[in-house]
Protein backbone atom coordinates (compact mmCIF):
# COMPACT_ATOMS: atom_id res chain seq x y z
CA UNK A 1 0.00 0.00 0.00
CA UNK A 2 1.27 3.48 -0.78
CA UNK A 3 0.78 6.19 1.80
CA UNK A 4 -1.24 7.81 -0.83
CA UNK A 5 -3.53 4.92 -0.34
CA UNK A 6 -3.35 4.67 3.00
CA UNK A 7 -4.23 8.69 3.36
CA UNK A 8 -7.41 8.22 1.20
CA UNK A 9 -8.69 4.94 2.51
CA UNK A 10 -8.30 6.77 6.39
CA UNK A 11 -8.95 10.00 5.41
CA UNK A 12 -12.89 8.39 3.88
CA UNK A 13 -12.76 6.44 7.82
CA UNK A 14 -12.78 9.79 9.37
CA UNK A 15 -15.29 11.41 7.29
CA UNK A 16 -17.66 9.17 8.06
CA UNK A 17 -17.19 9.11 11.80
CA UNK A 18 -17.41 13.34 11.69
CA UNK A 19 -20.85 12.89 9.72
CA UNK A 20 -22.12 10.73 12.40
CA UNK A 21 -21.34 12.57 14.92
CA UNK A 22 -21.56 16.23 14.11
CA UNK A 23 -25.10 17.38 14.59
CA UNK A 24 -27.27 16.91 12.22
CA UNK A 25 -27.74 19.40 9.64
CA UNK A 26 -32.03 19.40 10.65
CA UNK A 27 -31.56 19.94 13.98
CA UNK A 28 -32.35 23.17 15.56
CA UNK A 29 -30.91 25.59 15.50
CA UNK A 30 -30.54 24.37 11.91
CA UNK A 31 -28.13 27.56 11.08
CA UNK A 32 -24.82 27.24 13.61
CA UNK A 33 -24.99 23.13 12.54
CA UNK A 34 -25.14 23.68 8.91
CA UNK A 35 -22.44 26.21 8.86
CA UNK A 36 -20.12 24.06 11.43
CA UNK A 37 -20.26 20.93 8.91
CA UNK A 38 -19.79 23.56 5.80
CA UNK A 39 -16.44 23.88 7.55
CA UNK A 40 -15.70 20.25 8.77
CA UNK A 41 -17.29 18.18 5.80
CA UNK A 42 -15.98 17.52 2.64
CA UNK A 43 -12.13 18.25 2.41
CA UNK A 44 -9.13 18.48 4.03
CA UNK A 45 -6.34 16.52 3.90
CA UNK A 46 -7.72 15.12 7.44
CA UNK A 47 -3.86 14.80 8.31
CA UNK A 48 -3.87 15.66 11.82
CA UNK A 49 -6.63 12.71 12.26
CA UNK A 50 -4.45 10.07 10.19
CA UNK A 51 -1.71 10.70 11.80
CA UNK A 52 -3.11 9.83 15.58
CA UNK A 53 -4.56 6.49 13.61
CA UNK A 54 -0.76 6.21 12.62
CA UNK A 55 0.63 6.73 15.91
CA UNK A 56 -1.81 4.38 17.55
CA UNK A 57 -0.70 1.82 14.73
CA UNK A 58 3.20 2.93 15.36
CA UNK A 59 3.11 1.48 19.13
CA UNK A 60 1.10 -1.20 18.25
CA UNK A 61 -2.41 -0.19 18.72
CA UNK A 62 -5.45 -0.54 15.35
CA UNK A 63 -6.53 2.76 13.41
CA UNK A 64 -10.00 2.25 14.03
CA UNK A 65 -9.38 2.71 17.53
CA UNK A 66 -8.41 6.39 17.26
CA UNK A 67 -11.32 7.47 14.87
CA UNK A 68 -13.31 9.41 17.66
CA UNK A 69 -10.40 11.13 18.12
CA UNK A 70 -9.06 11.55 15.19
CA UNK A 71 -12.38 13.09 14.47
CA UNK A 72 -11.99 15.21 17.39
CA UNK A 73 -9.01 16.58 16.34
CA UNK A 74 -10.12 17.61 12.76
CA UNK A 75 -13.23 19.55 14.28
CA UNK A 76 -10.55 21.77 16.55
CA UNK A 77 -8.55 21.82 13.52
CA UNK A 78 -11.94 23.41 11.52
CA UNK A 79 -12.36 25.77 14.28
CA UNK A 80 -9.12 26.88 14.45
CA UNK A 81 -9.26 27.80 10.74
CA UNK A 82 -12.80 29.39 10.57
CA UNK A 83 -11.14 31.80 13.45
CA UNK A 84 -8.35 32.34 11.05
CA UNK A 85 -9.66 33.45 8.27
CA UNK A 86 -12.20 36.06 9.31
CA UNK A 87 -11.48 39.62 8.64
CA UNK A 88 -10.30 40.74 12.43
CA UNK A 89 -7.41 37.73 12.05
CA UNK A 90 -5.99 36.92 8.19
CA UNK A 91 -9.00 37.78 6.28
CA UNK A 92 -9.18 34.98 4.00
CA UNK A 93 -12.04 34.78 1.23
CA UNK A 94 -11.15 31.11 0.30
CA UNK A 95 -10.43 27.69 2.29
CA UNK A 96 -10.05 24.23 1.17
CA UNK A 97 -11.46 25.40 -3.02
CA UNK A 98 -14.60 27.13 -1.61
CA UNK A 99 -15.55 30.39 0.31
CA UNK A 100 -14.57 30.92 3.64
CA UNK A 101 -16.92 30.45 6.30
CA UNK A 102 -17.82 33.87 7.29
CA UNK A 103 -18.32 34.80 3.43
CA UNK A 104 -21.01 32.62 3.46
CA UNK A 105 -22.53 32.47 7.45
CA UNK A 106 -21.39 36.26 8.03
CA UNK A 107 -18.65 36.82 11.12
CA UNK A 108 -20.96 36.28 14.14
CA UNK A 109 -22.56 32.53 12.52
CA UNK A 110 -18.32 32.07 11.95
CA UNK A 111 -17.76 33.17 15.06
CA UNK A 112 -20.00 30.68 16.99
CA UNK A 113 -19.29 27.63 14.61
CA UNK A 114 -15.21 27.51 15.04
CA UNK A 115 -17.07 28.05 18.94
CA UNK A 116 -19.30 25.19 18.84
CA UNK A 117 -16.39 22.83 16.81
CA UNK A 118 -14.23 23.61 20.14
CA UNK A 119 -17.04 22.71 22.30
CA UNK A 120 -18.53 19.84 20.01
CA UNK A 121 -14.84 18.40 19.98
CA UNK A 122 -14.25 18.19 23.98
CA UNK A 123 -17.71 17.13 24.24
CA UNK A 124 -16.66 14.01 22.17
CA UNK A 125 -13.28 13.48 24.06
CA UNK A 126 -15.30 13.21 27.02
CA UNK A 127 -17.60 10.37 25.15
CA UNK A 128 -14.73 8.41 23.49
CA UNK A 129 -14.32 5.44 26.61
CA UNK A 130 -18.35 5.16 25.79
CA UNK A 131 -17.53 3.99 22.07
CA UNK A 132 -13.88 3.04 22.08
CA UNK A 133 -11.62 1.03 23.35
CA UNK A 134 -10.53 4.08 25.61
CA UNK A 135 -10.35 3.89 29.33
CA UNK A 136 -11.72 6.93 31.91
CA UNK A 137 -8.30 7.38 32.41
CA UNK A 138 -6.88 7.67 28.97
CA UNK A 139 -10.08 10.26 28.24
CA UNK A 140 -8.95 12.41 31.04
CA UNK A 141 -5.42 12.29 30.31
CA UNK A 142 -5.99 12.87 26.71
CA UNK A 143 -8.80 16.16 27.62
CA UNK A 144 -6.03 17.26 29.52
CA UNK A 145 -3.23 17.15 26.71
CA UNK A 146 -5.57 18.08 23.94
CA UNK A 147 -6.79 21.43 26.19
CA UNK A 148 -2.82 22.61 26.88
CA UNK A 149 -2.31 22.30 23.08
CA UNK A 150 -5.14 24.08 21.94
CA UNK A 151 -4.63 26.78 24.97
CA UNK A 152 -2.42 30.08 25.05
CA UNK A 153 0.75 28.08 25.85
CA UNK A 154 -0.18 26.20 22.08
CA UNK A 155 -2.75 27.03 19.06
CA UNK A 156 -4.19 30.45 20.53
CA UNK A 157 -0.66 31.44 22.10
CA UNK A 158 0.59 30.74 18.48
CA UNK A 159 -1.71 32.74 16.49
CA UNK A 160 -1.49 35.33 19.33
CA UNK A 161 2.12 35.66 18.55
CA UNK A 162 1.22 35.71 14.98
CA UNK A 163 -0.72 38.61 14.78
CA UNK A 164 1.42 40.55 17.13
CA UNK A 165 4.45 40.28 15.04
CA UNK A 166 2.34 40.90 11.29
CA UNK A 167 3.85 43.75 10.19
CA UNK A 168 7.54 43.85 12.46
CA UNK A 169 10.37 42.24 11.41
CA UNK A 170 10.61 38.98 12.85
CA UNK A 171 13.62 36.99 14.50
CA UNK A 172 13.95 33.98 13.49
CA UNK A 173 13.64 32.74 17.59
CA UNK A 174 10.37 34.37 17.61
CA UNK A 175 8.98 32.71 13.93
CA UNK A 176 9.97 29.48 15.33
CA UNK A 177 8.05 29.85 18.34
CA UNK A 178 5.17 31.03 16.37
CA UNK A 179 4.97 28.36 14.22
CA UNK A 180 5.87 25.88 17.17
CA UNK A 181 2.56 26.61 18.81
CA UNK A 182 0.45 27.92 16.17
CA UNK A 183 0.46 24.63 14.05
CA UNK A 184 3.25 22.48 15.80
CA UNK A 185 1.10 22.43 19.31
CA UNK A 186 -1.79 20.24 17.39
CA UNK A 187 0.64 17.76 15.31
CA UNK A 188 1.94 17.16 18.79
CA UNK A 189 -0.97 15.81 20.45
CA UNK A 190 -2.60 14.21 17.81
CA UNK A 191 0.36 11.73 17.28
CA UNK A 192 1.06 12.21 21.36
CA UNK A 193 -2.68 11.06 22.15
CA UNK A 194 -3.13 8.93 19.18
CA UNK A 195 -0.05 6.63 20.64
CA UNK A 196 -2.21 7.35 24.20
CA UNK A 197 -5.13 5.36 23.10
CA UNK A 198 -2.41 2.72 21.20
CA UNK A 199 -0.95 2.19 24.84
CA UNK A 200 2.51 3.42 23.64
CA UNK A 201 5.19 3.37 26.37
CA UNK A 202 6.66 6.56 28.05
CA UNK A 203 9.66 6.34 25.77
CA UNK A 204 7.47 5.51 22.99
CA UNK A 205 5.32 8.49 23.47
CA UNK A 206 8.46 10.93 23.86
CA UNK A 207 9.37 9.75 20.68
CA UNK A 208 6.54 10.15 18.75
CA UNK A 209 6.77 13.56 20.33
CA UNK A 210 9.92 14.46 18.96
CA UNK A 211 8.60 13.09 15.28
CA UNK A 212 5.33 15.04 15.43
CA UNK A 213 7.48 18.61 17.12
CA UNK A 214 9.95 18.19 13.64
CA UNK A 215 6.91 17.38 11.44
CA UNK A 216 4.64 19.86 12.58
CA UNK A 217 7.66 22.98 12.10
CA UNK A 218 8.00 21.56 8.82
CA UNK A 219 4.62 21.39 8.17
CA UNK A 220 4.51 24.97 8.47
CA UNK A 221 7.77 26.24 6.63
CA UNK A 222 6.30 24.00 3.80
CA UNK A 223 2.37 26.05 4.39
CA UNK A 224 4.49 29.53 4.37
CA UNK A 225 6.53 27.93 0.99
CA UNK A 226 3.43 27.28 -0.81
CA UNK A 227 1.86 30.67 -0.34
CA UNK A 228 4.73 32.16 -1.95
CA UNK A 229 5.46 29.12 -4.51
CA UNK A 230 2.33 27.19 -4.39
CA UNK A 231 -0.43 26.96 -7.19
CA UNK A 232 -3.63 28.37 -6.01
CA UNK A 233 -5.84 26.09 -7.40
CA UNK A 234 -4.75 23.18 -5.96
CA UNK A 235 -4.13 24.84 -2.57
CA UNK A 236 -7.66 25.82 -2.37
CA UNK A 237 -6.90 29.18 -0.73
CA UNK A 238 -5.31 32.56 -1.71
CA UNK A 239 -1.63 32.52 -2.69
CA UNK A 240 0.54 35.95 -1.79
CA UNK A 241 -1.68 36.33 0.82
CA UNK A 242 1.25 36.13 3.45
CA UNK A 243 3.35 38.90 1.75
CA UNK A 244 0.52 41.06 1.06
CA UNK A 245 -0.25 40.72 4.97
CA UNK A 246 2.98 41.18 6.10
CA UNK A 247 3.63 38.30 7.93
CA UNK A 248 6.64 36.88 9.61
CA UNK A 249 7.25 33.62 7.50
CA UNK A 250 10.32 31.29 7.22
CA UNK A 251 10.73 32.59 2.98
CA UNK A 252 10.24 36.11 4.54
CA UNK A 253 13.01 35.42 7.13
CA UNK A 254 14.98 32.99 5.75
CA UNK A 255 14.21 32.89 2.28
CA UNK A 256 12.78 30.20 -0.17
CA UNK A 257 16.35 28.04 -0.28
CA UNK A 258 17.30 28.10 3.03
CA UNK A 259 13.64 27.32 4.57
CA UNK A 260 13.19 24.56 2.04
CA UNK A 261 16.85 23.14 4.18
CA UNK A 262 15.36 23.88 7.32
CA UNK A 263 12.17 21.50 6.59
CA UNK A 264 14.42 19.02 5.14
CA UNK A 265 16.63 19.28 8.27
CA UNK A 266 13.07 18.53 10.42
CA UNK A 267 12.15 15.70 8.49
CA UNK A 268 15.43 13.79 8.90
CA UNK A 269 15.06 14.16 12.40
CA UNK A 270 10.80 12.76 11.90
CA UNK A 271 12.34 9.69 10.60
CA UNK A 272 15.57 9.29 13.59
CA UNK A 273 12.50 9.06 15.91
CA UNK A 274 11.01 6.41 14.06
CA UNK A 275 13.68 3.65 15.30
CA UNK A 276 12.00 3.74 18.81
CA UNK A 277 8.59 2.37 17.93
CA UNK A 278 7.23 -1.10 18.22
CA UNK A 279 4.56 -1.14 15.01
CA UNK A 280 4.56 -0.66 12.17
CA UNK A 281 6.06 3.01 11.54
CA UNK A 282 5.85 2.89 7.24
CA UNK A 283 3.24 5.27 7.32
CA UNK A 284 4.85 7.67 9.66
CA UNK A 285 8.14 7.47 7.53
CA UNK A 286 6.18 7.74 4.00
CA UNK A 287 4.56 10.98 5.63
CA UNK A 288 8.05 12.62 6.37
CA UNK A 289 9.44 11.80 3.25
CA UNK A 290 6.82 13.02 1.01
CA UNK A 291 5.20 16.46 2.98
CA UNK A 292 7.42 18.75 1.21
CA UNK A 293 5.98 17.86 -1.89
CA UNK A 294 3.07 18.28 -1.39
CA UNK A 295 1.31 20.99 -3.32
CA UNK A 296 -1.96 21.31 -0.69
C1 LIG B 1 -3.72 24.52 7.12
O1 LIG B 1 -3.61 23.18 7.51
C2 LIG B 1 -3.40 25.41 8.26
C3 LIG B 1 -2.05 25.22 8.80
C4 LIG B 1 -1.83 24.91 10.02
C5 LIG B 1 -0.90 25.39 7.94
P1 LIG B 1 -3.79 21.99 6.46
O2 LIG B 1 -2.92 22.26 5.25
O3 LIG B 1 -3.59 20.70 7.13
O4 LIG B 1 -5.30 22.19 6.01
P2 LIG B 1 -6.38 21.14 5.50
O5 LIG B 1 -7.03 20.56 6.70
O6 LIG B 1 -5.71 20.10 4.64
O7 LIG B 1 -7.34 21.99 4.71
C1 LIG C 1 -2.57 28.62 10.37
O1 LIG C 1 -1.52 29.37 9.90
C2 LIG C 1 -2.48 28.29 11.81
C3 LIG C 1 -3.80 27.97 12.38
C4 LIG C 1 -4.93 27.99 11.73
C5 LIG C 1 -3.82 27.62 13.77
P1 LIG C 1 -1.83 30.12 8.54
O2 LIG C 1 -2.63 31.34 8.76
O3 LIG C 1 -0.56 30.26 7.78
O4 LIG C 1 -2.74 29.04 7.77
P2 LIG C 1 -3.39 29.26 6.34
O5 LIG C 1 -2.26 29.56 5.38
O6 LIG C 1 -4.36 30.39 6.47
O7 LIG C 1 -4.04 27.94 6.04
MG1 LIG D 1 -2.95 32.70 10.32
MG1 LIG E 1 -4.31 32.05 7.59
MG1 LIG F 1 -0.35 29.94 5.68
Amino acid sequence: MTIHDYLQEWAAEVEKTLDEVLPATGRQPASIHEAMRYSCMGGGKRLRAVMALAACRAVGGAERDALGYGAALEMLHAYSLIHDDLPAMDDDDYRRGKLANHKVYGEAMAVLAGDALLTHAMEQLAALPEFYPVTLITAYRLMNEVTRACGTQGLIGGQVMDLENTGLPADAATLEAIHRRKTGALFEVSLKGGAMIGGGKNNELAALTRYAENFGLAFQITDDLLDVVGNQEALGKETGADARKNKATYPGVHGLERSRQMAADCLDACQASLSFLSGETWPLQQLAASILERDH
